[in-house]
C-alpha cells in the first residue's frame, strides 16, 4: 500500500514494442505515476525507448525489470502468449502488474497468474483501458441511473484491416493471433460492462483465414430476458467501431471508437437528451495507470471497475467461443 498521497507510481515497462510505446507515451499525462524503467530482451532496444521517453533506468533483461527494487508496478506488453510467464515473473517479484489484453491466451493460464495475485495479495488488472475511458464511465452512470429504461440491446463491433503478414502477432497462431483474442475482447468487454459476463447462450460465424486463425467473427451473446448483444471483430476487415446501447426508453450511441471514445449521445424517446464530450489531450492509456495508482493508494488487490473474475468470466467465455470453433492454439 502506498500511504503518501502525492507520491507517483514507479512504472516499469515490460517489452518496447507498438502498445509499450503508447502507453509510456501516455504516462506523462497520469497524475499518479512516472515511466521509471523499461526492460527489453536486448540493451540496444531497451536504451533506445528509455531514450524516446525519458526514462531513466533501461534494462537488457525482464528479470533485471522486475528485480529492480525501486520499481512499483510492471505494465506487460508483450503479444499474448508471453503474457502469463511475464505477469507471474513479475508477480513473483512482489510487483503490482498491468497486463494488456486479452489478459492471457486461454482462462486456465489466467487462474494460475490469478491464484498467484490472490495468494501473494499483489496488485493485478488487466489493461482492458476503455473501461476507464470517460466517456464509457459516463456511459455506466446513464444506465445506473436508468436513463434509458431497461437495457435490453448493445451492438458493438471493432475492425481494422490489417495488412497481410502471416508472421506478424495478429494472424500467426504461434503468437496468439486472430480476431476474437486482439480485438473482440473489446465488444464482448463492452457488453459485459452492461449485461455481466454471463450470457445464457453464445452463438457464433467466424471466418477463419489461410493462417487457421479467425479473421473477422460476428456473435450472439443472450442475457435472457429479452438481453442481447450483437457483437463482431476482425483483423483483416474495417468496421465502423461504433457501440449503441438500446433499452426500453431511449438508447445511447458511444461515438467514435468505443474502445477510446470521447463522446457519447444519450437519447430518451428518440430525442437527443445529453451529450457528454471529453477534452482531453492524452491518448487515452493515462487513465488505466491512474486507475493502478488509486487502488494501489487505497490498499487494494484488484480494480472494482473490471474485477479479476470478471475478466476470468470473459476469458472463459473466449474459450467457449474458441471451442465452437475448433480454434486451439500452439500447446493448448
Ligand atoms: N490496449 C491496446 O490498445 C492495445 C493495442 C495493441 C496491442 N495491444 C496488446 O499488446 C500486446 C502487444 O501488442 P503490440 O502490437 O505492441 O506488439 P508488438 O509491437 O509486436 O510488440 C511486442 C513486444 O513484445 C516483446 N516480445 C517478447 N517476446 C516476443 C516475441 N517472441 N515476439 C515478438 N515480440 C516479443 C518485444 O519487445 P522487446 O523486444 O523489447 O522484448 C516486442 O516489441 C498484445 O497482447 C496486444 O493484444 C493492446
Amino acid at each position: 500500500m502506498i500511504k503518501d498521497n502525492a507520491y507517483k507510481v514507479k512504472w516499469g515497462i515490460l517489452s518496447t514494442g507498438w502498445i509499450a510505446h503508447q502507453f509510456a507515451t501516455d504516462l506523462a499525462h497520469a497524475s499518479n505515476g512516472i515511466a521509471y524503467a523499461v526492460g527489453s530482451r536486448n540493451q540496444e532496444s531497451a536504451d533506445e525507448f528509455a531514450s524516446n521517453h525519458g526514462i531513466p533506468v533501461a534494462y537488457a533483461t525482464y528479470e533485471d525489470l522486475v528485480n529492480d527494487p525501486e520499481v512499483d508496478a510492471i505494465y506487460i506488453g508483450t503479444p499474448h502468449p508471453f503474457h502469463k510467464d511475464n505477469a507471474l515473473l513479475a508477480l513473483r517479484a512482489g510487483k503490482a502488474v498491468l497486463c494488456e489484453k486479452p489478459f492471457t491466451v486461454n482462462s486456465g493460464e489466467l487462474e494460475e497468474v490469478v491464484s498467484y495475485a490472490r495468494e501473494h495479495k499483489l496488485f493485478l488488472m488487466e489493461a482492458m483501458w476503455s473501461r476507464y475511458i470517460p466517456a464509457n464511465a459516463k456511459v455506466r452512470e446513464w444506465i445506473a441511473a436508468e436513463r434509458i429504461g431497461e437495457v435490453r440491446l448493445v451492438q458493438a463491433d471493432l475492425g481494422f484491416r490489417a495488412e497481410w503478414n502471416p508472421q506478424s502477432r495478429l494472424l500467426n497462431p504461434a503468437l496468439g493471433g486472430g480476431a476474437l483474442l486482439d480485438v473482440g475482447i473489446y465488444p464482448i468487454s463492452f457488453a459485459s460492462m452492461i449485461f455481466g459476463p454471463h450470457p445464457e447462450s453464445i452463438a457464433s460465424t467466424v471466418h477463419m483465414g489461410e493462417t487457421g486463425v479467425d479473421e473477422h467473427f460476428s456473435l450472439l451473446l443472450s442475457y435472457g430476458g429479452g438481453k442481447t448483444a450483437a457483437l463482431s471483430g476482425g483483423v483483416r476487415l474495417n468496421m465502423l467501431q461504433e457501440a449503441k446501447v438500446f433499452g426500453t426508453q431511449g438508447h445511447i450511441i458511444v461515438k467514435g471508437s468505443f474502445v477510446n471514445p470521447k463522446s457519447a449521445e444519450l437519447y430518451v424517446d428518440g430525442e437527443l437528451a445529453e451529450t457528454f464530450e471529453d477534452d482531453r489531450t492524452s491518448i487515452g492509456y493515462a487513465f488505466e495507470a491512474e486507475e493502478v495508482g488509486r487502488c494501489l493508494q487505497a490498499g487494494l488487490t484488484e480494480s472494482p471497475v473490471l474485477t479479476l473474475d470478471e475478466s476470468l468470466a470473459i476469458l472463459k467465455l473466449l474459450d467457449q467461443v474458441r471451442a465452437q470453433w475448433g480454434l486451439a492454439y500452439p500447446g493448448e
